[in-house]
């Protein structure tokens, strides 16, 4: 694997060792010392065009804890308002050596582009594309699946299969339910995706069944419920009649919470909005992963950077 931009590419034997490699980083950051000497001398950069919390810290976490420098760029704040370009800010960015670009854009193929352009001969990992992917979210939730619903040890089963998850909400502008939905099949997993039909895709090329109606879909008490963000900040026009509405029929309301078997669990990517995704019964419950998917992406971004640039160095853990 030279680069990590989409989870379509990975086969399964991928995605199940990155797995068995986070759960692995994961014991390292249960330590008192949270630090492996494996990226010594190496450079990461992370290069955010849009906002982040989540990801860019965690990324920046998991360099810090593989011992890799980092430069941290945010488009904010830097010569991108002068009309540099992404070929000369990431020219500019490698000039003193670079061995992984970590790359957000709001344009869908960006972090393709740095990859293939030419321009720059490092591992490129995309860290969100527009509407396109989000692979290291997608590991990180079916990371976060596998701990919870198989644990840990030789025995646990190593992938999905028989797992029923929905993906809730605004399908149509989420990168995060395109990387899940490729990963979660890949794994065995029964996705369901489920919104109104204004913010969902063309779904026959996923593959998936779809299911416009929540609390038909609920009804199949299904293992995981993962709510997404309504991306209003990738909408021209109205998608929905209003905010009340979409409460009424697509949020994680109390009412639908507490219809849910105690073992589903909640999900969410973040940032979440209270009270209008998700209420606050649910992401507070001890049947929400929500803190649990940021630790976990920690440990993922470790195994991912791990895997791109140590090259042939051991993972001494
Ligand atoms: N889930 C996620 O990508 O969050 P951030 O936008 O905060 O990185």
């Amino acid at each position: 694997m030279k680069h990590l931009l989409s989870t379509s590419e990975l086969s399964r034997e991928d995605a199940i060792h990155l797995l068995d490699l986070s759960d692995q980083m994961a014991e390292v950051n249960t330590r008192e010392v949270k630090k492996l000497p494996t990226l010594r001398g190496k450079t990461v950069v992370n290069l955010f065009y849009e906002d982040s919390t989540r990801t860019k810290t965690s990324f920046e976490l998991a360099a810090k804890r593989l011992s890799a420098d980092l430069i941290n760029f945010s488009a904010k704040g830097s010569s991108v308002s002068k009309g540099e370009s992404l070929k000369d800010t990431a020219l500019t960015l490698a000039a003193g050596g670079a061995d992984a670009f970590v790359i957000r854009h709001s344009a869908s193929g960006a972090a393709h582009t740095l990859a293939n352009s030419g321009w720059i001969n490092v591992a490129v990992v995309n860290a969100g594309d527009g509407t396109h992917e989000h692979p290291t979210q997608g590991l990180l939730d079916a990371m976060t699946m596998r701990r919870r619903i198989h644990g840990l040890g030789a025995t646990a089963q190593r992938d999905l299969s028989g797992v029923s998850v929905l993906i809730v909400g605004d399908i149509l502008h989420s990168r995060v339910a395109r990387s899940n939905i490729h990963l979660l099949k890949l794994l065995g997993a029964k996705v369901t995706l489920v919104g109104p039909s204004t913010l969902m895709p063309h779904t026959e090329l996923f593959e998936v069944d779809v299911n416009l109606d929540f609390d038909d879909a609920l009804a199949a008490n299904p293992d995981v419920v993962m709510m997404l963000r309504i991306q209003t900040e990738r909408m021209s026009g109205n998608f929905f009649p209003s905010e009340r509405e979409y409460v009424r029929n697509w949020g994680l309301t109390a009412e639908r919470f507490a219809r849910l078997k105690p073992k589903t669990l909640i999900m969410h990517p973040g940032p979440m909005i209270r009270g209008l995704e998700i209420c606050s019964e649910a992401a507070d419950s001890p049947q929400s992963t929500i803190v649990e998917q940021v630790a976990n992406g920690i440990s993922v971004r470790m195994a991912v950077l791990y895997s791109l640039i140590s090259g042939e160095r051991s993972l001494d853990v």
